[in-house]
C-alpha cells in the first residue's frame, strides 16, 4: 500500500519552512499532495495560480509529490485523493490549540484518517507567510526564509523589483 499524505495549506506564499516540511514528509509517506485551500475565510494575497507557480519553483528537486487545490472539507479531499494522512507541521506552542482543534474535528468527521504532525525546524520556528509579506511590504529582506523566485514575487506586488 501506498503512504499518501495531503499536506494543506494557504500557501499565501509558501515559504522555507514549508518546504522543509514536504521534505522531512517524503521521508515518511511515498507522496505528498501538496494542497492549496481555494476559498478560505482568510482573503488571500497572491491567487491560486501564482501560488501554485510559486510552490512548484520551490519544490523543484523534491520527488513525489504533487501540487493541487482544493474546496470544501479536508477530510472529503483526503478520501478523494485515496490517501491516508494529513500532514500539518507545528511551530511554536502558539500553534497548537488551532492545530489540536482541527485534528480533532477532522478525527470527528472521518476517524480513518490520521494527522501526523511535524516539528518544525528550528530555523523555521518564527517564519509564517504573514510576517514575511509583513517585512515584504516595507522593502525587508526576506531572502533566507523563502525561495528567491518568491523574493521576487514578493517584491514585484509590493512594487520594488527592478525594471
Ligand atoms: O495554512 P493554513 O491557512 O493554516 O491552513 C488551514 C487549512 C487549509 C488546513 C484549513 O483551513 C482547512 O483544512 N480548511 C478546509 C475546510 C475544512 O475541512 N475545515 C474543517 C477542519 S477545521
Amino acid at each position: 500500500m501506498k503512504r499518501i499524505a495531503v499536506y494543506p495549506g494557504s500557501f499565501d506564499p509558501v515559504t522555507n519552512g514549508h518546504i522543509d516540511m514536504i521534505k522531512r514528509g517524503r521521508r515518511l509517506f511515498d507522496k505528498i499532495v501538496v494542497a492549496i485551500l481555494c476559498n478560505s475565510s482568510k482573503k488571500a494575497f497572491f491567487t491560486i495560480e501564482e501560488r501554485k507557480t510559486m510552490l512548484e519553483i520551490s519544490l523543484e528537486e523534491v520527488t513525489n509529490i504533487e501540487i493541487a487545490s482544493f474546496d470544501g472539507l479536508l477530510v472529503d479531499y483526503v478520501v478523494k485523493r485515496k490517501a491516508n494522512a494529513i500532514l500539518r507541521g507545528m511551530r511554536a506552542v502558539s500553534d497548537f490549540e488551532y492545530e489540536f482543534q482541527m485534528a480533532l474535528m477532522n478525527r470527528s468527521l472521518n476517524r480513518n484518517i490520521q494527522t501526523v504532525f511535524l516539528m518544525s525546524g528550528l530555523r523555521w520556528i518564527f517564519t509564517s507567510s504573514s510576517i514575511i509579506k509583513e517585512a515584504a511590504r516595507y522593502n525587508g529582506d526576506i531572502s533566507n526564509m523563502v525561495h528567491p523566485f518568491v523574493e521576487k514575487k514578493l517584491k514585484e506586488k509590493f512594487g520594488f523589483s527592478n525594471p
